[in-house]
């Protein structure tokens, strides 16, 4: 039998390219092919790139992602610290266990918030051997503690000697939140997964579950979609909120430093979509009772909402954004209706407390950037007495010592 191709049914004169009038008919496959198919998988021995990154912590779980050097499949086997639980994670939205060539991430789910535990992973080649992980501890969010202990970097730049030196200093906290500008420009595939997964060769989630949210320079590049497939959220989406303690926090994505149709970005980007969505979002999640009624409010982004100098950049001639003006005018109604006390923000590589004032009621936090003599941290800490803020710099020196008050 013969059948016609893809433009069965139309006729001859109305198709460009069609030759002299005569149609392509493409046969039926043979139905006994002269040898199986093969898988098109590529050769080499598996080999686990990186450690097993704990990300997005959520009260009823984490996620894990991996890097591999080629296609396998991945599950976590985790067990709580109290002997009450324990299991397999293994299953994605499709009914597949986890596959991927590049990495792989595991979602865990359905555990009691506040828990600790261990989990490794399970890594198995197409048609090789599994690979077991080394055990790794973890704990979940509890958003019912009476205190809560956080670590912020940001602006980190791809700067293997200021990553270093980030994690030396850095204690295990609840959670680490990367607060943008992980990289330059995404200029090649093959630069992601270091970067985020392994950077300055440091295994940054130990001890510290990790948040990202996205900087203007995470999303530059021809390969800066490809971020997606390494950066768990809680949502599935750059823009989340959370409660840990008595810290409720919204996380959000300023986009890039200028117009979604700046030359530079080649078509790339559409932020200002973004920026919409996120502002529809945020009038609802902030009445969420776990995140309207907390005791200290916060916004982690990128890109400060507000700043000491507000001009408008002339982008035709090199200007960028030093805040982003799109994002807050998105948000602010929100922002203050919602009572938040503090944005922490980096991206202008200087370490600076605006405090609340006519017109912003809510305060702002920025933090340093990549080299050792201008790389801050920033430890949060609340607790019965209230939510101090302490940013420092490589050499151990307070830059800002904040202390606010719970306003429940
Ligand atoms: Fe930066
Ligand atoms: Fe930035």
């Amino acid at each position: 039998m013969k059948r016609r191709g893809f433009f069965g049914g139309l006729t001859a004169g109305g198709v460009a390219g069609a030759v002299g009038g005569q149609w392509s008919v493409a046969q039926e496959p043979a139905a006994k092919p002269a040898s199986e198919p093969v898988a098109e998988v590529a050769p080499g021995p598996l080999t686990v790139k990186s450690p097993a990154a704990l990300m997005a912590p959520r009260a009823d779980g984490l996620e894990v992602v991996w890097a591999v050097s080629g296609l396998c499949t991945g599950r976590v086997e985790w067990q709580l610290a109290d002997g009450t639980g324990g299991g397999l994670a293994g299953s994605d939205a499709f009914g597949f266990v986890p596959q991927g060539e590049e990495v792989l991430r595991v979602r865990l789910e359905g555990l009691p918030p506040g828990a600790s535990g261990r989990l490794r992973t399970l890594t198995t080649p197409h048609g090789g051997a599994m690979e077991t992980g080394e055990w790794r501890e973890f704990k979940t969010l509890n958003p019912a503690a009476a205190e809560t202990v956080f670590a912020v970097w940001n602006d980190t730049h791809e700067a293997a000697s200021t990553i270093q030196a980030l994690h030396a200093a850095t204690p295990h906290v609840d959670f680490l939140l990367w607060n943008g500008d992980t990289c330059n420009n995404w200029v090649t595939r093959a630069m992601l997964e270091p970067t985020l997964l392994h950077p300055g060769g440091c295994d940054i989630t130990s001890g510290r579950p990790l948040f990202i949210t996205m900087g203007n320079h995470d999303v530059r590049g021809p390969w800066a979609w490809r971020t997606e497939e390494m950066l768990a959220t809680p949502s599935g989406r750059p823009f989340w909120a959370f409660r840990s303690g008595p810290v409720a926090a919204v996380c959000l994505h300023t986009g890039e430093d200028k117009p979604d149709d700046h030359p530079s970005f080649g078509g790339r980007v559409a932020f200002d979509a973004l920026r919409r969505e996120q502002a529809e979002w945020l009038a609802r999640i902030i009445t969420a009772p776990e995140i309207r009624d907390a005791p200290h409010r916060l916004v982690f982004c990128h890109i400060p909402l507000r700043w000491k100098d507000e001009k408008r950049p002339d982008y035709v001639n090199g200007g960028s954004d030093s805040y982003s003006a799109r994002s807050r005018d998105a948000w602010h109604e929100s922002l203050v209706k919602w009572g938040v006390q503090a944005v922490i923000s980096g991206h202008t590589h200087q370490p600076a407390w605006l405090a609340a004032a006519e017109g912003f009621p809510y305060a702002q936090l920025t933090g340093g950037g990549p080299q050792l003599k201008s790389a801050t941290w920033l430890e949060g800490r609340a607790d019965a007495g209230g939510l101090a803020l302490t940013l420092r710099g490589m050499d151990g020196k307070t830059l800002h010592d904040i202390k606010l008050p719970r306003l429940v």
